[in-house]
């Protein structure tokens, strides 16, 4: 069998034809019309009023703290402790302070608890990361909270797409909702990012920072202040097509994870989260108590597989000596990524399992 990776897109004919036609008929490359038929699409999808295209799943965070006005190091965006890193990254660059909060042992996902320890006269927003879909068990309550105390709402979705609760797409319960399209995602663009939200005013700010502050394309005349986060139409070509895939890719993703956790179910040592039938897996995690040997055991037996993410509050930026989140720690030392290609086949998925299961029969 050949090496396993832990992901690899999924690209076919219905990709490079449409490219072929797009190059053939002298599209001009960049930002233009097939990047508003994708935001259309996402738009649709997500039943958000608008959605904006840009270049990736972190710049659209940075445009939805500066469309939100949250641009002043004294303004404090609280970040969930575990994340990617340019979740507290883009606070930063967006001007404003990151406050680290803990996540939650059953989701993975911001701890409202500890969130509401965070909480200054400052705090101007929170970014509520999905991490692989899923929302913290507190969803509710921390969406009322961040209401009642008029607190913003961003929410990193970045892996999110094709994930739902209680009807409505994530993203959709915060203020401005961000994904990513990047190689790894449900669906990928190479590069690529959208911002949803169901305000015409962010929608518009947004819009302006991601085009040079333009009030309209082609025409200098500067509203606002902005820069170059803009799509090409050469991307967008591709995301069209993958978007017509995503119901089936979401089925598929739902389908690998429960075929993961039921041929893995009777290994004592291996913990699978809590999803629910809502929830797309962006990639199939497992908690183990040690994750090196595993790791090193699958690799000589031919199978790729990712660490989680460090603990954010300890990277060199951050370095925080006096904060300490023991979940997120937890996670960062316990957390594996599994291959998780959407394309997986039963017969790998079966290998991989069984590799596992032999590891923890030696
Ligand atoms: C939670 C989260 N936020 C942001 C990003 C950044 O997205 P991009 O790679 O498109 O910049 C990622 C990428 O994996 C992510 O997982």
């Amino acid at each position: 069998m050949e090496f396993i990776q832990q992901y690899k897109p999924w690209l076919d004919e219905k990709e490079s034809t449409a490219v072929l036609e797009y190059m053939q008929g002298g599209g001009y490359l960049t930002e233009f019309k097939k990047t508003q038929d994708f935001a259309q699409s996402l738009a649709e999808y997500t039943q958000s009023p608008f959605c904006s295209i840009c270049s990736n799943g972190t710049v659209t965070l940075i445009a939805a703290l500066i469309a939100l006005g949250i641009i002043n190091k004294e303004d404090e965006v609280i970040v969930p402790d575990y994340t990617m890193v340019v979740t507290a990254n883009s606070v930063i660059m967006a001007g404003a302070t990151p406050i680290f909060a803990d996540v939650e042992r059953e989701t993975i996902c911001l701890d409202f608890e500890s969130m509401k320890t965070k909480v200054t006269p400052r705090t101007k927003a929170i970014m509520l990361v999905s991490i692989n879909g899923r929302y913290p068990t507190k969803i509710d309550e921390i969406v009322a909270y961040c209401k009642e105390n008029k607190i913003f709402i961003v929410e990193d979705a970045a892996q999110s797409l094709g994930c739902w609760y209680k009807g409505k797409h994530v993203g959709t319960y915060g203020d401005i909702g961000s994904f990513s399209f990047s190689m790894p995602k449900i669906i990928t663009t190479g590069q690529g990012g959208a911002l949803i939200t169901s305000n015409p005013e962010w929608h518009r700010k947004i819009e302006l920072i991601k085009n040079f502050g333009r009030e309209s394309a082609g025409i200098d005349k500067h509203i606002f202040y902005g820069v170059n986060f803009k799509f090409t139409d050469l991307q967008a070509v591709i995301g069209i097509e993958q978007m017509k895939k995503l119901p089936l890719r979401v089925e598929l993703k739902k389908k690998n994870y429960r075929l993961f956790k039921d041929l893995l179910k009777d290994v004592k040592e291996i913990e699978f989260i809590n999803t629910t039938d809502d929830v797309a897996p962006w990639f199939n995690d497992i908690i183990v108590p040690e994750v090196a040997p595993l790791q090193d055991y699958l690799k000589k037996n031919g199978i790729g597989s990712r660490n989680f993410y460090p603990v954010l509050h300890t990277q060199a930026p951050y370095h925080q000596t006096d904060k300490y989140s023991p979940n997120a720690d937890f996670f960062s030392n316990h957390g594996l990524w599994l291959p998780s290609y959407t394309q997986l086949t039963e017969e790998e998925i079966k290998y991989i399992t069984n590799t596992i299961i032999n590891f923890y029969q030696k």
